[in-house]
Formats: C-alpha cells, sequence, structure tokens
C-alpha cells in the first residue's frame, strides 16, 4: 500500500512536503500543478515551485525527494500536448521523479484557459496530452494522471480513463467526483472500482478520507490499495501513520495536541522568513483553520491567534520567547 500527499495549490507547498515527510506515514507527493501555457515551463519556476529539484541529485536515486528522501512528483496542468510535453522534459532533467498530469483542478480561471477538469469533456485531448508527455519522458520515469469523474456530470469518467491508460500513462489517482460535484460530500468512490475493474493501470483512490474507518470503506469500496490524502491529512497530521498502523494490525497511540503544537511551532519558524512580514502567521492560520476540524484545541487556538499580526504575539502563544527578539 501507497499513500500520497494529495497536492494542493496555496496550502502544500514544499515546507509542508517537509513537515509531512518528516511527520511519517507519507510514501509520495505531488507538486501544486504548474500551469503551462503555449510556452514551457522555465527552469526558474520548476525551482521556484519544487525547490526539491535543487538536491535532487543528493538523493541516492537521483531524483526529486523532500528532505527525508520521500520521492516528489511534479504535476503540470494546460491543454498544450507540445508545451506540456517540453516542460515535463525540462521537469525530468532537473530531477523529478515523475510527472503527474492535472486534470481535475475546478477553478473557473483555470478552466477557462483550458486547463484543469474541463479537459474532461475532451478525452481524446486527454488522452493525447499523455501519449505526448509519454513519448517524450525517458521509460523510467512515470507518467501519472490526477482526473475528477468528469466536469458538469459523471458521465465520460471511463472515457478519461480509457483515454488515460491508452495514452500509456504509468497509474491514474482519481478524485472521485465531477467538478460539478465541488467538495461536497460523498466522494463517488464506485466509481473507481468500476475504473479499477476495466483499465489495466494502477489506481489511487482520492476524496474524503478523513479517518481510518474512511479508509477500510474508501478501500472496500474501490478495491484500490493505493490512497491519496488530501484535507484529512492535513486536518489530522498523523492519519498515514493510523492507516498504516491498522494496514498492518498494529496499535497506534493517535498523535496527541501537545504534538501538534510542536508540529505549528515548526512550521511558523519554517514559513515565516518565507513570506513578507505583512503575512506573518498566514500559514499557521490556515493550517488551524484545518486542525480545528480534528482538535477542538485548534479550534480555541484559531479563535486566539486570528486578528494578530505580530511576532511577539505568536510566538508567546506557540511558545517561542526566543524567536522573537532574532525576528523583530
Ligand atoms: C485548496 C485545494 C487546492 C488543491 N490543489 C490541487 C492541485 O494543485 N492539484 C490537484 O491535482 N488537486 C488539487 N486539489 C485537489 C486535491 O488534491 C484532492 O483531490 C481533493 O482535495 C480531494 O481529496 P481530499 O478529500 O483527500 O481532500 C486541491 C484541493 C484543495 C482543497
Amino acid at each position: 500500500m501507497r499513500i500520497f500527499l494529495a497536492p494542493m495549490e496555496g496550502v502544500i507547498d514544499h515546507h509542508f512536503r517537509t513537515l509531512y515527510s518528516a511527520i511519517g506515514g507519507v510514501d509520495i507527493c505531488v507538486s501544486e500543478f504548474i500551469r503551462v501555457n503555449d510556452v514551457a515551463v522555465s527552469k526558474k519556476v520548476f525551482l521556484r515551485d519544487c525547490p526539491e529539484l535543487q538536491h535532487a541529485s543528493f538523493h541516492q536515486q537521483r531524483f526529486s525527494a523532500t528532505p527525508n528522501g520521500t520521492p516528489l512528483r511534479v504535476q503540470l496542468l494546460g491543454s498544450n500536448p507540445e508545451t506540456i510535453a517540453a516542460s515535463a522534459v525540462t521537469a525530468v532533467n532537473l530531477g523529478a521523479s515523475a510527472i503527474d498530469l492535472n486534470f481535475g483542478c475546478p477553478a473557473k480561471t483555470v478552466n477557462k484557459s483550458r486547463g484543469g477538469a474541463v479537459l474532461l469533456k475532451d478525452p481524446q485531448l486527454v488522452g493525447e496530452i499523455v501519449r505526448q508527455v509519454r513519448a517524450a519522458v525517458p521509460s523510467e520515469r512515470p507518467v501519472t494522471a490526477k482526473i475528477r469523474l468528469g466536469f458538469e456530470d459523471r458521465s465520460l469518467y471511463m472515457d478519461n480513463a480509457l483515454a488515460i491508460a491508452e495514452g500509456g500513462a504509468t497509474e491514474l489517482c482519481v478524485h472521485a467526483r465531477s467538478r460539478a460535484d465541488g467538495y461536497h460530500p460523498p466522494a463517488y468512490w464506485s466509481y473507481i472500482k468500476k475504473i479499477v475493474e476495466e483499465v489495466s493501470l494502477p489506481v489511487i483512490a482520492n476524496g474524503e478520507v478523513w479517518t481510518v474507518d474512511d479508509w477500510r470503506r474508501c478501500r472496500e469500496q474501490t478495491g484500490c490499495q493505493d490512497v491519496m490524502l488530501g484535507r484529512g491529512l492535513i486536518a489530522c497530521p498523523d492519519l498515514a501513520l493510523q492507516i498504516k498502523a491498522a494496514a498492518a494490525g498494529q496499535r497506534y497511540q493517535a498523535m496527541s495536541w501537545s504534538a501538534v503544537m510542536q508540529l505549528l511551532n515548526q512550521f511558523y519558524c519554517d514559513t515565516k522568513a518565507a513570506y513578507p512580514s505583512r503575512f506573518l502567521g498566514n500559514r499557521v492560520k490556515q493550517w488551524l483553520f484545518y486542525l480545528q476540524m480534528h482538535y477542538p484545541e485548534a479550534k480555541v487556538l484559531f479563535e486566539t491567534i486570528k486578528r494578530y499580526r505580530q511576532a511577539q504575539e505568536f510566538e508567546a502563544v506557540l511558545g517561542l520567547p526566543l524567536a522573537s527578539a532574532a525576528y523583530e
């Protein structure tokens, strides 16, 4: 069984990938989407968005990975097969462990410029993008795809899955909802099972796995061994470890709030220098927004700090008295 850390634009960046791969349980990370227009993406953009690529050559396998060696796949989004393929080659030459193609983003601005979920209306184009990227990227580097079940409805889910398989993809991640379904529960896991039965590709199940019980039901209903976790893992930092323990039949002591506080503390320190001071603490507030779904303490902390702007304020509640002097 493999557990993937989902790509989440504006949420799961390299800071989060580093933190989460260190917590454990995550086997593979996927970058936030990188947009490809009619010009291929430059090295500079890849290195900015996926700093893990800078260290690709330090890892034994010589591919992009977080500092503890968890492989990073680079996700591309666009509709021009030639420039996506050229961008994929650049990413692979920089050391991307795999290329993932985004056919699921629901954002209006992205869909308007023919990227993400809107492409699911055109399985032929989806297949062509996969085919050209597969042809351009050395065969030892996986080319994978991530789809939703459709755009306005779920009628083309199988056509898209088949087109991706015929295009030569290595594996397929399915977020079990159409764009029209948004992020509203439920996720329609039974569609994933049909894909698993029809398509000869390894399939990764995704959508609405918040607990070990959700994972059990998802596995039963999809038949998938592999799962991708997004919001559930952000809300519960050791969910991947809990699932791994459950899969191995081992007892597991869930992460305490004080352990989460240490992670928050670490995250604050990791991110504070990365943003202009007017955004100080925003990443911690964003994470707390998700954590409060799992930890009541996070709700209290969120209410306390939501209007904070000053380093001393944050650092006092996060237990960082020494850091404040250095930062001011
Ligand atoms: C804020 C946000 C940003 C996302 N960004 C991406 C992205 O860049 N690429 C992508 O393939 N999916 C993206 N997704 C979708 C997630 O990867 C995932 O498919 C979805 O959240 C369902 O999984 P979950 O229920 O485990 O969160 C995003 C989702 C959210 C909520």
